[in-house]
């Protein structure tokens, strides 16, 4: 009841919310009542089973499904979200700094990286038997004799590549060459201690809309001193491509 609105005094306003407050009060003590009374009349009448029977569906309508986000999975490479059944995961990772050694990442196997210990300066290169997925061999410190060590991977590879430290003094022409043969665009353009990752295909050919190279370049900018901020490639390769 507004008492603002209404014409009489405040005092009688009050009075009448009062009233009508203790009116409504009863009423609904009184329901309680009569339906509580209900209650006792009617649980004598309707047998035990059957009453125990519906509390348990009204407790089940009251039971919420539990939402719980899911514990987060890591996924194969430590990528975000997983590679489909049908194709392998890759991560390749250049070295960033003294600290940060590159790696190379395959079905979740580390080829190369600080915990196997067989990190080197320069390009590091990591084969694979692309049908059986296992490892064919893995070079570490490689910038010189890069042609016949690539060469030598058979047809039907993968063919990971990633620098640690300075991965061009030592890079020859024809190595580079090579690597061009290969689908590279930036092994002309690798300079002191770019980073640079690299993965290429030997005897097939990689899905057009897969990451396969990247460089950062030494400057003014640089992340760690001497050294450009690492840089990576990651994905994930069909099975099928062969
Ligand atoms: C290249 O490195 C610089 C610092 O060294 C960094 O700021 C930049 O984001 C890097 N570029 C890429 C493409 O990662």
């Amino acid at each position: 009841m507004l008492c603002v609105a209404m014409n009489t005094s405040l005092y009688l306003c009050i009075f009448l919310s009062f009233l009508s407050g203790f009116v409504k009060l009863s009423g609904l003590l009184l329901t309680a009542l009569a339906s509580w009374y209900l209650g006792c009349f009617l649980s004598t009448l309707i047998p035990e089973e059957v009453l125990s029977a519906s509390i348990t569906n009204l407790q089940d309508i009251g039971k919420k499904p539990v939402i719980r986000a899911p514990d987060p999975k890591r996924q194969k490479c430590d990528h975000w979200s997983p590679c489909s059944p049908g194709s392998y995961a890759y991560r390749v990772l250049s070295g960033g700094g003294k600290e940060k050694l590159a790696k190379i990442c395959f079905e979740d196997n580390l080829l190369i990286s600080e915990a196997k210990g067989n990190v080197g300066r320069g390009i590091n290169i990591a084969i694979v038997n692309y049908v059986n997925n296992q490892l064919f061999i893995v070079s570490t410190d490689h910038s010189a004799d890069m042609v016949a060590f690539i060469a030598n991977a058979p047809q039907g590879s993968l063919l990971f590549m990633v620098t640690h430290d300075d991965g061009s003094t030592r890079l020859k022409n024809d190595a580079k060459k090579v690597v061009e043969e290969l689908g590279s665009k930036e092994i002309q353009n690798i300079k002191f201690r770019s980073s640079w990752a690299f993965v290429a295909a030997k005897g097939f050919k990689l899905p057009d809309n897969i990451q396969k190279e990247k460089i950062n370049h030494s400057g003014k900018n640089n992340r760690y001193g001497g050294w450009p901020a690492e840089i990576q490639i990651e994905g994930c390769i069909p099975r099928n491509l062969i």
